[in-house]
């Protein structure tokens, strides 16, 4: 409480006193705060009236009434940022939430680690790339993947600006204008997937696959049954404070961060003592946190305390990232914490990031049945504990990519060199990312309300 009561104040600019990890240190300071002042004259990225309505559909799901598909790329990518590419990205995770609200019989809320997903914490300040130690990468908004494009660039927090407000636009438009092709990155998918030795083994999804495009097809294509459209909202990790503070803006009584809908604070960053925490408790954006094993029951409660300090429902979104082993010996007690303290949250399960190993040259990777097989735990944990389980987070593309083991096509390590894009962690490609939204849609049903 003492802590608490000391905070009741809250400034935009007030976490400047505290602690920053995983900051960068521009050499040109002067460019650094220029770049500042120009983002916080430009439009706000979203509108704080669709932020709000957000926290209103976090709230369903976190009654069981919702179920949430949170998923995107470790790290966007600048040269990413074409039609095929977000088309491709938009696609997967529609089709996966037709595959899952068609299990769960629940409407399912889309958000994407999209429009802004350009900010990364690293565990190591520095790395060795042909012998020459280098910064470490840390998204196209503040260096280069390029070994000799390191040094933090202030302009690229522009970049990342105006590569978001064009990711954006184009799904705007795409959604307002309608999905004539909804079968075009399928049916690519389809031909290659044709050529493998495994077509045999893969037929029975894909005709699941074909049910659930005719599903959505025959509901009038995507749209949500209440709006009348699609809705989509748009979400990345708020690591950066410098660029969150110049597009958090306030609006009647509250602040809004306008950089996207849903900003999440990472394990690495959700000590309460430092800046995240402190920025992050004074913005009404729905709020999610990572949590990794090392979680501590008692420290949560107090974090979700300072974050959501009215208890207002779909503010805030614990995401458990415990890996596949932890989960029956550690989600229990949070869960237990959390209710006895009275607290409403929604409860999501990311199993990708306590599932990440790395492979003898240096690759990391992830293992279909490592990320199933937490998800199960994870289910079968809130069944068992008589409370919901809200929703989903993949790292995940629509692309055919080679970066996680296993699935239906069975991936083997020797294999994913050949599409390992990713300049961060692994992503489960299309066919992977299908296929398990038909395997988690087995847990949705168990599930099911009433
Ligand atoms: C991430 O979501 O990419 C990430 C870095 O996660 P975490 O903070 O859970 O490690
Ligand atoms: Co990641």
């Amino acid at each position: 409480m003492g802590n608490r009561s000391s905070r009741t104040t809250w400034s935009p600019d007030g976490w400047q006193r505290l602690e920053a990890r995983h900051q960068p240190d521009y050499p040109d300071q002067t460019a650094y705060q220029a770049v500042l002042e120009q983002l916080a004259t430009l439009p706000p990225i979203v509108f704080p009236g669709e932020i709000v309505q957000l926290r209103g559909r976090i709230a369903e799901a976190a009654a069981g009434r919702q179920f949430i598909l949170h998923g995107g790329d470790c790290v966007e990518r600048f040269i990413d940022c074409t039609p095929q590419t977000i088309t491709n990205k938009l696609k997967i995770l529609l089709q996966m939430s037709v595959i899952l609200s068609h299990a769960a019989r629940r409407p399912v809320l889309r958000i994407g680690r999209i429009a802004g997903q350009y900010f990364k914490p690293r565990s190591a300040a520095f790395e060795t790339i042909a012998g020459r130690t280098v910064p470490t990468y840390r998204g196209d908004t503040i260096n280069g993947y390029a070994a000799d494009q390191r040094e933090p660039d202030p302009e690229r927090l522009l970049k990342g600006y105006f590569h978001a407000t064009a990711t954006l636009n184009y799904i705007r438009s795409m959604i307002d204008g309608g999905f004539a092709d909804l079968h075009q990155p399928y049916s690519w998918n389809l031909h290659s997937i044709e050529q493998t030795h495994r077509w045999g083994e893969y037929r029975a999804i894909v005709d699941h696959i074909l049910d659930a495009i005719h599903f959505m097809e025959s509901f009038g294509g995507l749209r949500n049954e209440n709006l009348g459209r699609i809705d989509f909202y748009t979400s990345h990790e708020g690591l950066h404070l410098g660029y969150e503070r110049a597009l958090t803006r306030p609006e009647g009584e509250r602040w809004y961060d306008t950089s996207a809908h849903l900003l999440w604070i990472g394990e690495r960053t959700r000590d309460r003592a430092q800046a995240h925490v402190e920025f992050f408790r004074g913005v009404s954006n729905p709020i999610g946190v990572k949590l990794s094993a090392t979680a501590e029951p008692r420290d949560i409660v107090a974090l979700a305390r300072e974050l959501d300090p009215d208890g207002e429902a779909g503010r805030l979104m614990l995401i458990t990232r415990l890996g596949e082993e932890q989960v029956r010996g550690r989600l229990p007690d949070l869960i237990e914490a959390v209710a006895s303290a009275g607290l409403d949250v929604a409860w999501m399960c990311d199993p990708m990031h306590g599932n990440t190993t790395t492979l003898a040259g240096g690759r990391k990777t992830r293992d279909f049945d490592s990320v199933l097989g937490e998800l199960d735990a994870t289910f079968e944990v809130h069944r068992a504990a008589g409370t919901h389980l809200a929703g989903v987070h993949f790292e995940l593309t629509g692309d055919d990519v080679t970066e996680c083991t296993g699935g239906a096509l069975e991936l083997a390590e020797r294999d994913l060199e050949a599409r390992y894009e990713s300049y961060c962690d692994p992503r489960l490609n299309y066919a992977q990312s299908l296929e398990m939204a038909f395997l988690i849609s087995r847990f949705l049903r168990e599930q099911r309300p009433g």
